[in-house]
């Protein structure tokens, strides 16, 4: 089977969040499954720079306002196709964003083009190459269905991924002509969203399949409270919605051969979990306590995150021997928060504002616990990262943290099954009453070891959900009558 997966970011050449690490890692763990995966770009300057043999494959001499070509190459292992049309994408800074943070004002056109070029490129656009189906990633690829839909002749069938449904990539209704979609979309049941154009609409209303990014997260996003305006849509279309969780690269992340901790460790050995402990507080100036409960925090500081909960628990974290380590940056409101508390709580609050990957392998070898309160998380990866490294997850019950970890409730305890702490409702009362569970269970070695263990050993890798999205593929094959019926 051959997929052109169309996404606007893609690990490790440009990335925003969790979205690019999975438009990353799936080629390669589809191939595994006999699935052929191409990934269409925005030729933005970090692709181009780093795409390798690259070949014209096609040109089109007016896509939005300019020229644009297609650059097929390798890049960090991927199979890319490149959009290179300069007018859209030669700028630096942030994909979606310029630097005030501000929108782009032409993301309309930007990524109008990227559905684009992905729906020519499922009809043949390319010679030689016709992907059985076209994959698109949220809002930016969510023309590509609508495109195909209203394309004559042959086109393949589409899927339509939901990482996160709190962006619907709004549009004024003028972008209906520019585009060149018909006017009869423009309604409710069609790519109408409170009066102006949704991209992610159009990919959730005219793809074949819809998926989101875990079981939970899937069921969530048909009800009214966490819908954002889509449920009605999603349930309308229930039968052909699923959830399939998300993995990591378990080769990238294993405390065994990780080269950015300073002892590496494993199940059976794991001596060097306590000088890496040491190691992060020593880096975020916190107090070289071996039996402090290190609780960390890797994330985006953005209100989805629910990190305001974790500023406002500070007392009752500390107050139960626990100090904090949080790795983040996003929200200028919350950066300053932490630093804030930070310069508060010399010793027992440590905090680095930024993007540091290496800091991050640090933090989920060295942190006893990793705390992720969100409001709503489509999969979250944070805490698979955890399970891997042995910092026991205490999370919320929402989403794809639901499905990741196993709450140490009595009898999971009793049974080895638990790998982590989960509270609900979201709510400051509740996470409080996690932070005190947790402390508890830390004070118990052995169910303490138990539950890092079970992490450990948990399967938080590609393999079982690229099985899973390879089915999907054949299954959406197998009831597509052939391209050329
Ligand atoms: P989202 O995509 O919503 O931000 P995910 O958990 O799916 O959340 O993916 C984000 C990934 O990026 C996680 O692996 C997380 O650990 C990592 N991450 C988030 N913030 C930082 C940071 N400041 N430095 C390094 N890694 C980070
Ligand atoms: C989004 C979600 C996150 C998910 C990621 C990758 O950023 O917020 O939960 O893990 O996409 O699918």
């Amino acid at each position: 089977i051959s997929v052109l997966s169309v996404v606007s970011e893609v690990s490790p050449l440009v990335r925003t969040g969790g979205l690019a690490d999975v438009a990353g890692a799936l080629p390669a763990a589809l191939a595994a499954e006999g699935v052929a995966m191409r990934t269409l770009v925005p030729g933005y300057p970090e692709v181009l720079d780093r795409l390798r043999g690259a070949e014209t494959v096609a040109t089109l001499p007016d896509l939005f306002g300019g020229p644009a070509r297609l650059l097929a190459g390798e890049a960090a292992g991927l199979d890319l196709i490149a959009i290179d049309a300069p007018h859209l994408y030669r700028r630096g800074g942030d994909p979606y964003v310029a630097a005030d943070g501000s929108d782009w004002p032409d993301n309309g056109a930007r990524f109008g083009a990227l559905g684009l070029v992905a729906a020519r490129i499922g009809q043949g656009l390319i010679p030689g190459y016709r992907p059985d189906v076209v994959h698109g990633h949220d809002w930016q690829a969510g023309l590509a269905p609508a495109f195909l839909h209203f394309a004559p002749g042959p086109k393949p069938p589409t899927v339509m991924t939901i990482h996160n449904l709190a962006f619907p990539g709004q549009f004024p209704s003028s972008m209906m002509d520019v585009l060149g979609l018909p006017w009869e979309a423009f309604r409710p049941d069609g790519v109408e969203y409170h009066g102006t154009l949704s991209y992610l609409k159009a990919g959730l209303f005219y793809a074949d399949r819809v998926t989101t990014v875990s079981p939970s997260y899937a069921g969530e996003i048909m009800t009214h409270e966490s819908g954002m305006g889509f449920d009605g849509l999603l349930r309308g279309r229930a039968s052909t919605v699923s959830g399939v969780r998300n993995g990591i690269d378990d080769a990238v992340w294993d405390p065994a051969g990780d080269p950015d901790i300073p002892a590496r460790y494993a199940v059976g050995d794991m001596a060097g979990r306590a000088l890496n402990k040491d190691a992060l507080q020593a880096r975020l100036g916190l107090t070289q306590a071996p039996d402090a409960l290190l609780f960390g925090v890797v994330s985006r500081l953005s209100g989805q995150k629910g990190l305001d909960l974790v500023l406002d628990a500070l007392p009752t974290l500390l107050e139960v021997g626990g100090q904090l380590a949080l790795i983040g940056a996003g929200d200028a409101w919350f950066e300053d928060s932490f630093r804030a508390a930070a310069a508060r709580h010399p010793g027992r609050v440590g905090v680095h504002i930024g993007h540091d990957e290496s800091l991050a392998h640090l933090m989920q070898a060295g942190a006893d616990a990793l705390l992720v309160p969100s409001r709503f998380e489509p999969c979250g990866l944070t805490q698979l990262c955890a399970l891997r490294y042995g910092a026991v997850p205490v999370v919320s019950r929402v989403g794809g943290l639901t499905d990741t970890v196993v709450d140490a409730n009595e009898m999971a305890l009793a049974s080895g099954s638990a790998t982590g702490i989960m509270f609900s409702p979201v709510t400051l009362p509740a996470l409080e009453t996690a932070l005190r569970r947790t402390a508890e269970i830390f004070r118990d070695p052995e169910d303490w070891a138990g539950m890092v263990m079970a992490g450990m050993g948990t399967d938080v890798s590609w393999r079982r959900p690229a099985r899973k999205m390879a089915a999907l593929y054949r299954d959406l094959l197998a009831s597509t009558p052939t391209a050329d019926a």
